[in-house]
């Protein structure tokens, strides 16, 4: 692995630094904090406040935007900038400008800054939160080395559309899987206190139904009735407010015809009164202009007034607060009480990031290269992060003693795309599963040929020498997917296929009779029905970060279980979209078995099955687990109450792994149709060949509420519930909630 260059500071700034450092650091309380703020309030001039309000990308630290940072005209930057830039700027606001207000600046560190994990979608699939919080930790430490002091991240828009590139920067399609990532991930950025030295704020994003956008296109409209709303996609933003985090990102989206960015019904209503939520609010990228396009403002003041009132307490990048805001004022368009609570927002996270104090004036460490540890932390997730969709015949793992294994394909040693979209580490230090295959099994038994440029090439000029490869060897992996540009923001497709001539590669080389692996590396659930029938054993490893190889080579190599299930409903076809396990049923539901399947009259396609091709929360491993005795405590729960569901949990296999046990729902009749299938809770468990274990969640009566409209309730009536190895699978109790 390459050494990354430590950037250090000047010597001339570190004693400037040193020198107005203050001696005595200690956590300021609250209200200590509000009376800082006051303080500064009473000198505080309108553009100031403004200044505040602004964020820019970092650029160049030129004399004009020196001179910027001393007049107070912006109070954050993101993106660029060494550590060394960064730290003369923030000196010069700290000591140059008129209030000696810091500057907080921001990235989008989304799954690693020097060390890349997983993306965030294969994190979710690792349903380790725990991991999830260690792997944001590192992050944070690494990002904090840099003088960055908030990340933009955690992504937590719920998506049912694979189509839609940006599913791959969030958790899935569960609320609760997808609550306990993104607390997880807060906690690891944000550490026991925001003021240590190694925190940085964390910032929910993207407030709000981003995900829901109307046919998979990115930036597209979204109706989302307020049930829905509430008990859906608001469900992790609610967790990560409970889990303390600093700051929320305000989406690009249109919901229910008012764009996200001016929606003071979830911006105030939601997050300040019923939330009580006292950070800031960021507008997404240029958000405020694109009040304008989405035909909800008529101009940049009026965008200016709408977002401020909408409650985006900070503008990125457009400067429609800045240009406008004065007058708006002056004309009494713009009641100043907004613009002050705007202001105090930001400022009471400058004050509990400790920027006026030691993390403000402590010149940072600059960036230095993953450490052991962290590589370690990002081996793990990216081993849990793997899940097994077929295994034909134990096809997996490969035997150490293969002979000669022929590696093809296009993202078999492609480093920059297997660390996937919004990656910030370096590509040279990413280790390929064809390095990592090399170096296990020396590297004259590992034979390669890409067969495609890339996973677009649609030329065959390349097969020949792939298939010769492959009819030599004893056995074949096939590394298919997505290169990294096709995932992430802007990045949505019509097609799920594998693409290029991916699939044509998959067949000639099956023809070879050789038994072949696929391994699928992708930013979303792909479809590859073909190349699934034709391969023994199919891997999905995500885009799986820096050290994804030797994690891969480690499971087909049988060195680690694969342990990963799916946090998102694979369909067949792009067909099915939007398929997903939380649905509601039907008058018509359709079945698989018994006379139901014959009949024409229920809700199903004539051309495709109505099953996905894998269902969420699926995932093989090498043993086989097998689960008995679902017990539920008490025939009835009282509201208010609880009652544990457990179930016998048993390794029947010959491998000692890991299994995600799972908790769902139903409740049968109420007064709003309810899902076929909640998750309530999940537990990983280690268990030995042979070992059993009972595993006993505990379900609160609070956990069965749904909202209807604003309001949370409780419905008596039969609950089904399901101790289950996969949502569409498990052993069945009941019970009844009374009052
Ligand atoms: C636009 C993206 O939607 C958002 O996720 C990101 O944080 C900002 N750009 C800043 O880069």
């Amino acid at each position: 692995m390459k050494a990354m260059r430590n950037r250090p500071i000047g010597e001339a700034l570190l004693a400037a630094w040193l020198a107005v450092a203050p001696q005595v650091m200690r956590a300021a309380t609250p209200a200590e904090i509000e009376k800082k703020i006051d303080a500064l309030f009473v000198k505080m001039t309108v553009e100031e406040k403004l200044g505040q309000m602004s964020q820019a990308l970092f650029g160049d630290l030129s004399d004009g935007r020196k001179e910027e940072i001393r007049r107070g005209r912006w109070g954050s930057f993101f993106g660029g900038g060494t550590a060394a830039q960064k730290a003369e700027a923030q000196h010069i606001a700290l000591q140059e400008s008129r209030l000696g207000i810091p500057l907080i600046y921001g990235e989008d560190v989304i799954h690693g800054k020097n060390t890349t994990f997983p993306i965030p979608l294969g994190q979710a699939a690792s349903w380790d939160p725990e991991l999830v919080r260690q792997a944001a930790r590192v992050a944070a430490q690494e990002t904090a080395a840099t003088g960055t002091h908030w990340t933009f991240s955690p992504m937590m828009d719920i998506a049912r559309d694979p189509r839609w590139g940006r599913i791959a920067e969030g958790f899935g399609e569960d609320p609760v899987l997808a609550s306990r990532m993104a607390v997880a991930m807060v906690r690891g950025y944000q550490g026991d206190s925001l003021e240590a030295a190694d925190s940085i704020a964390a910032c929910a994003k993207h407030y709000a139904g981003y995900g829901a956008a109307e046919g998979g296109r990115d930036y597209n409209s979204t109706w989302i009735p307020e049930n829905l709303l509430r008990d859906l996609y608001l469900a992790p933003f609610q967790a990560s407010r409970e889990a303390g985090v600093a700051t929320y990102m305000s989406a690009f989206n249109d919901l229910n015809g008012v764009p996200a960015s001016a929606n003071a019904f979830i911006l105030r209503q939601i997050l300040r009164d019923e939330w009580k939520f006292d950070g800031f609010v960021v507008s997404d990228y240029t958000a405020i202009a694109e009040l304008i396009p989405h035909g909800y403002a008529a101009d940049s003041a009026d965008a200016a007034l709408k977002g401020i009132r909408g409650g985006v307490d900070m503008e990125m990048v457009s400067t429609d607060y800045w240009d406008h805001g004065k007058e708006l004022i002056a004309s009494k368009q713009l009641d100043p009480k907004l613009l002050d609570e705007a202001v105090r927002n930001i400022l009471r996270i400058k004050f509990q990031l400790g920027l006026f104090d030691a993390k403000g004036r402590q010149p940072p460490a600059g960036a230095a290269p993953p450490t052991a540890a962290a590589l370690e932390t990002a081996r793990k997730l990216a081993a849990e992060s793997l899940v097994l969709l077929k295994n034909q015949n134990g096809a997996l793992p490969l035997a150490q003693s293969v002979g000669t294994l022929a590696v093809i394909g296009p993202l078999a040693d492609s480093p920059r795309d297997q660390l996937g979209t919004w990656a910030n580490g370096p590509a040279d230090t990413a280790i390929t599963p064809l390095t990592a295959l090399r170096e296990a099994l020396g590297a004259s038994r590992v034979v390669y040929a890409p067969g495609l440029k890339n996973s677009r090439d649609e030329s065959h000029d390349e097969f020949s020498l792939a298939v010769g490869l492959a009819r030599r060897a004893d056995a074949v992996v096939l590394f298919l997917g997505e290169e990294a540009a096709l995932s992430g923001e802007a990045s949505s497709r019509a097609y799920l296929d594998l693409p290029g001539a991916q699939e044509a590669l998959v067949n000639e080389v099956a023809q070879t009779g050789k038994p072949v692996i696929v391994v699928i590396m992708a930013g979303r659930p792909l479809t590859f029905h073909n190349a699934a029938a034709k391969a023994g054993a199919v891997l999905y490893a995500w885009h799986s970060g820096t050290i994804g190889g030797p994690a891969i080579a480690d499971v087909i190599l049988g060195k680690a279980a694969p342990s990963g299930r799916l946090p998102v409903t694979f369909p067949r076809t792009v067909g099915q979209v939007p398929i997903y396990y939380n649905h509601l049923n039907t008058g018509r539901p359709p079945s698989e078995t018994g006379p139901e399947a014959q009949d024409k009259f229920r809700w199903k396609y004539l051309d495709v099955s109505f099953t996905p091709e894998y269902p969420f929360g699926f995932g093989l491993s090498y043993t086989t687990f097998s689960y008995g005795n679902t017990t539920v405590s008490a025939p009835q729960m009282r509201v208010g109450g609880s009652l544990t569901v457990s179930a016998e949990v048993a390794n029947t296999g010959g491998v000692e792994a890991d299994e995600v046990v799972q908790l769902y729902i139903r409740e049968l009749a109420a007064s709003i149709s309810r899902p076929v299938r909640e998750l309530k809770d999940f537990r990983r468990v280690h268990l030995k060949p042979g070992e059993k274990q009972t595993v006993t969640f505990t379900l609160e009566s609070s956990e069965l509420e749904f909202h209807k409209g604003a309001q949370l309730v409780s419905e008596p009536g039969l609950f089904q519930v399901w101790v289950a190895p996969d949502s569409s699978a498990g052993l069945r109790g009941q019970f009844e909630l009374v009052r």
